[in-house]
């Protein structure tokens, strides 16, 4: 956002604060039925449209600051890695070897000079390319250019690696975010660096975790010990751009800005912004840090969660400052996310199959959820094939 659109915004979250009000997102109520959380038919028809049509984020550009830097796959279901070459480019393989399948990386995130298969020692350059086949005169009639990685469509574009499972995706990102992919530039995401990566399982539907971000209505209840006293008084202001939401959210100081001239209005100081970034993303701005949390479907009822988040180094001085950072993550992580909103979605998604409600019920302030809903319902028959092409 720029700041004339900061302003706008401000200004938008007082007139809704003025009414006590979210931003009008739905004009009924909604009913949702829970085999949207429980059918492995559905995920399937999941995973082949959004999951495989669109671009899917690997983790933060400071990830691959030089060339050997990779970051690999959080998600066996897509078993990638993607390296940064010789050449500065961003590229995506499978994480397989060509000789008989082993992976290649076993670390998350990692630098490399070369690619070797610990199987039986071939070498792969940065680019992908086979450059040495141990014993290779047991190999008569194999030519090397024909065995290099299998390639997968990349880029980095607003601070974030992108990878698509389908060689047909389009890695357009500034297409797929529109206006949003302005904001990543403006906040200027690319320059911030990684605190920390957590990956944990979580026994619940993928969306089921992504949606106990997309409203306010839980706060007051769910978080009373935790967030509500900064969120008193909250109000809810929304913005689309295709399938991905941006919702902004007021704080309690807002009405601070009374204070100050706009030209001197952040919005961060008075709101913190989310981004549903589709498919499976949910991203956070707050004032001093910058949350990705990223959802990985494992079977209808289970889900990995990555937690990445970045900070800017002189926000967070010497060891004052990591201990600060590390106050931060553990409220932010420990206490809010992982035993407040999660523990809620993996209560729900245990009585969901024990009889009782075939359905959940919307109100108007949760249409967030539903439009979320909807834009994966939207997608399911753009099925695609993920890139399986192996040469014969
Ligand atoms: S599987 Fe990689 S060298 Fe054999
Ligand atoms: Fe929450």
């Amino acid at each position: 956002m720029q700041q004339h659109e900061q302003v706008a915004m401000i200004k938008r979250l007082l007139a809704l604060r003025e009414d006590r009000r979210d931003e009008k997102m739905l004009d009924e109520v909604v009913h949702i039925p829970i085999s949207k959380y429980t059918d492995q038919a559905l995920l399937d028809r999941e995973l082949a449209s959004a999951f495989t049509t669109y671009p899917l984020i690997a983790g933060h550009v400071s990830q691959l600051s030089e060339p050997g830097s990779y970051i690999a796959s959080d998600w066996e279901e897509f078993p990638y890695f993607v390296i940064r070459g010789e050449d500065g480019r961003v590229r995506a393989f499978y994480n397989q070897c060509r000789h008989r399948g082993s992976r290649l990386v076993d670390q998350r995130a990692g630098s490399v000079k070369n690619l070797v298969c610990p199987f039986h020692g071939w070498v792969y350059g940065l680019s992908g390319e086979l450059k040495g086949m141990t014993r290779s005169h047991d190999f008569p009639g194999i030519d090397k250019s024909e065995y290099g990685l299998v390639e997968l469509p990349a880029t980095e574009s607003g601070g974030f690696v992108w990878v698509a499972r389908s060689p047909q995706a389009s890695l357009d990102i500034p297409g797929h975010l529109g206006s949003f992919h302005d904001d990543l530039v403006n906040f200027d995401v690319a320059s911030l660096v990684q605190y920390k990566k957590t990956r944990v399982v979580k026994e619940a539907n993928w969306k089921l975790l992504i949606k106990t971000y997309l409203e306010g209505y839980h706060v007051p209840y769910l978080h009373r010990e935790t967030l509500a006293f900064a969120f008193k008084r909250g109000v809810i202001a929304y913005d689309v751009e295709g399938p991905n939401i941006r919702l902004s959210a007021a704080r309690t100081n807002i009405g601070d800005t009374a204070m100050k001239p706009e030209a001197e209005w952040r919005i961060l100081d008075y709101a913190s912004v989310y981004y549903t970034l589709f498919p499976n993303t949910f991203f956070i701005l707050h004032p001093d840090y910058v949350s990705i949390n990223t959802f990985w479907p494992d079977g209808p009822e289970r889900s990995i969660w990555t937690h990445e988040m970045l900070y800017r180094a002189e926000d967070f001085p010497g060891s004052t400052g990591q201990s600060a950072l590390n106050k931060r993550f553990t409220f932010t992580n420990d206490d809010v996310f992982d035993k407040e909103d999660f523990a809620v979605a993996e209560d729900v998604q245990r009585t969901l199959t024990r009889g009782g409600s075939k359905y959940h019920v919307l109100g108007l302030a949760e249409g967030l959820l539903a439009m979320f809903q909807d834009n994966i319902d939207q997608r399911l028959d753009d099925v695609v094939e993920a890139n399986n092409e192996q040469v014969a």
